[in-house]
């Protein structure tokens, strides 16, 4: 056996596409390492998004090339190879900047990797596919064989075409693609087969899906969810990211009518100026990303709304920054992710010259995210007392203790609970933690009944 090493970085179709790369590898040998010491071959699945993310693969490159100098001196061989998005949007400058490295592939050329590490194993310098044939990918790519719980990560869609002036993913991605339905249903019922009960649909424009359905036409996200919903033992649904462009009347309407479907939506914003948001081609405007979350908590009232956001895009003055402050006050997130505005090689932005200063762009970052951060807390302390149903996904720091998620995916704790992995089980939420709430499992009787009245 040979020992295969993957370190992942960025986004959740980036974990979904390592563990796809070790399914297609394993035929070949290579067996799943939990450290790159003495791998046979090391994976980087990286992230172009910003500019840290970027840089940290060439650090670890570093590190990589003298345990690959190392194994060479015992007479042995480690392939190292980058793939992802610094794959995707710097190809061959890898090579010259660490020429240690053997193999290059960009997201949409996985199923090439094979016949890349034949290459290098007979001697032929390096290889690169950067190529962006999607239908390829998902054709050869082996079925989601392995899951590591009862929660799973599932891609749907790839690419974007949208081409927000700061955003590397339609460089890297490519365009939108959708999986076909029958392929999708396939993988999931595969997936809870083998004992998942809660699938989390993956897309960069994940409500832009448009797959072709066994009818032949095109189906929209919210159609996808409805027949999945139908898959017997797949209790809870979610899907991400969605752009506010494409969420469509009938994906709201599923969030009030299907009861799988999770009370979680993911809709980056980004920016609460509309002048930003211009600069930005976002292509909607503040009162329309409004108006859309009153639609959406009419059809589901307690939906948890998350987000991201952007601070010092280029242009951005105080008052655009206060505009996005109100705009978070005007919504309320359950959770969000907010970032420095980093100017990426090749993107409109980057050539902007109203470049904001590091200064301010920290000053900001750290005034939003302690207003989001209240929020945060705000809501989960609105879930204590509550009693809400826990997907039991892992074992907890304590002995007895289990981890798992709630409707609203927050993490939460319950002591006890370490026997019901893998089942979803109801909890009184005691208290909130820096980082997750407290749950308690129900008397026997009393969970029976709590089941009974959630199901009404
Ligand atoms: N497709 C998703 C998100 C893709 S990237 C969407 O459109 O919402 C995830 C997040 O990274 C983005 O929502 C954005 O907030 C952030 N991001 C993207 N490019 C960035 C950049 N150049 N600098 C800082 N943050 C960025
Ligand atoms: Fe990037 Fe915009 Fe596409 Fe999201 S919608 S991936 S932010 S270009
Ligand atoms: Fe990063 Fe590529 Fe995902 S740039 S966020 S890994 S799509």
């Amino acid at each position: 056996m040979k020992r295969l090493f993957i370190k992942t970085y960025g986004c959740q179709m980036n974990v979904y596409d390592s563990a796809r790369m070790a399914d297609l590898l394993a035929p070949l040998g290579f067996a799943a390492s939990e450290t790159a010491d003495d791998a046979d071959m090391v994976i980087l699945n990286t992230c172009h998004i910003r500019e840290k993310a970027a840089e940290k693969v060439y650090s670890e490159l570093g590190k990589l090339k003298l345990m690959k100098a190392a194994k060479a001196a015992k007479g042995e061989r480690m392939i190292l190879a980058v793939a992802g998005c610094v794959a995707q949007a710097e190809g061959e400058e890898i090579l010259s900047r660490q020429p240690a490295v053997d193999i290059v592939v960009g997201p949409q050329s996985y199923q090439r990797l094979p016949e890349m590490i034949a290459k290098i194993v007979r001697g032929v310098g390096h290889a690169l596919e950067t190529e962006f044939p999607a239908e390829d990918k998902f054709d050869h790519l082996p079925q989601h064989s392995i899951s590591n719980g009862p929660a799973a990560f599932l891609t749907v869609q790839e690419g974007c075409d949208k081409f927000c002036t700061f955003c590397v993913v339609p460089y890297t991605r490519g365009a939108e693609f959708s999986r076909p339905v029958g392929d999708v249903l396939a993988e999931a019922k595969a997936l809870v087969a083998g004992g998942v009960r809660e699938l989390t649909l993956l897309g960069q424009n994940v409500n832009a899906y448009r797959g072709q359905g066994p009818d032949g036409t095109a189906w929209s996200l919210a159609k996808l969810i409805a027949m999945l919903a139908d898959v017997r033992g797949l209790e809870r649904l979610r899907y991400v990211t969605s752009h506010p462009r494409d969420m469509g009347d009938d994906l709201i309407a599923a969030h009030r009518d299907i009861g799988q479907l999770m009370p979680y939506l993911h809709l980056p914003v980004q920016s609460g100026s509309d002048a930003i948001l211009a600069a930005m081609n976002r292509g909607h405007s503040v009162g329309d990303y409004l108006r859309l979350v009153e639609r959406v908590r009419a059809a589901r009232p307690d939906m948890a709304l998350s987000g991201d956001f952007i601070v010092g895009f280029p242009g951005e003055s105080d008052a655009d920054f206060e505009a996005t402050l109100a705009l978070v006050r005007a919504v309320g997130y359950a959770q969000a992710y907010s970032f420095k505005y980093s100017p990426r090689p090749g993107t409109p932005a980057a050539a902007d010259n109203r470049q904001v200063s590091e200064a301010v762009k920290d000053a900001r970052l750290q005034e939003l995210q302690a207003l989001l951060l209240t929020q945060q807390a705000a809501f989960n302390a609105t879930c204590v007392g509550k009693t809400m149903t826990v997907l039991f996904e892992k074992e907890g720091r304590q002995p007895g203790q289990a981890m798992g998620r709630s409707p609203y995916l927050q993490a939460v704790h319950a002591d006890g609970a370490a026997a019901l992995i893998g089942q979803i089980v109801p909890l009184r939420i005691a208290e909130v933690g820096p980082n997750s709430l407290k749950g308690i499992l129900l008397p026997t009787h009393e969970a029976a009944t709590a089941k009974r009245v959630m199901a009404d």
